[in-house]
């Protein structure tokens, strides 16, 4: 019994240091916080962009993850987060062929919902530089990312398309 006590104790204080470690994160000029538990996120797709030497991997919160493995993507669902996050590409010192990430540039962030965020194309734009998570400072920056996003406003101003699994 004083045992369990002590695992739950041990858990608990765990969990809030966790959710502390979290916290620490400071929210963007636009009131977004950085998205609680995107680390475990799923795979949504894959990117390099040669014009900034890095590596992407977008993910997706369940929500996105039930909606892409459906196909319903066009509008994606109100509760879909897609995050991406980058890297520097490098060479492999073990296997120079082999690109793999470097250090950690950015999150970026798009959170769906068309009421809350109507003004901003229906998504809450969110980005965190470094491995400080520094928010993005620009004074209202969502209209720089919707600028470059209008590019696929045919596609609820999404570039990446889920990736085709077996
Ligand atoms: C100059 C163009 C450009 C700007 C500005 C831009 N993006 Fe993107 N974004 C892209 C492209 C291209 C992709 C897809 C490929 C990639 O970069 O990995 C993308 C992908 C994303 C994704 C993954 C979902 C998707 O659309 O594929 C998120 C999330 C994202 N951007 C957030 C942002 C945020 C937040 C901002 C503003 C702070 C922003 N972007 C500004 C070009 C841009």
């Amino acid at each position: 019994m004083k045992k369990s006590i002590l695992l739950l104790s041990v858990l608990l204080v765990s969990a809030s240091m966790l959710q502390a470690e979290e916290a620490k994160v400071a929210v963007g000029n636009n009131g977004i916080g950085i998205p609680e538990g995107y680390k475990n996120f799923r795979l949504i797709g894959v990117s390099q962009r040669s014009d900034d030497q890095t590596l992407r991997a977008i993910l997706g919160n369940d929500v996105a993850i039930e909606a892409a493995r459906a196909g319903k993507t066009n509008p994606w669902p109100n509760g879909t987060i897609l995050a991406k996050l980058g890297w520097k590409h490098t060479p492999s010192d073990k296997f120079p062929a082999a690109t793999i990430p470097g250090d950690f540039t950015r999150a970026d962030f798009m959170i769906k919902d068309d009421v809350k965020y109507a003004s901003t194309g229906g998504w809450g734009w969110g980005r965190w530089i470094g491995m400080e998570q520094k928010p993005y400072d620009k004074a209202d920056f969502a209209q720089e990312c919707m600028a470059c996003h209008s590019v696929v406003k045919d596609q609820d101003l999404v570039f990446t398309k889920p990736v085709k699994l077996p």
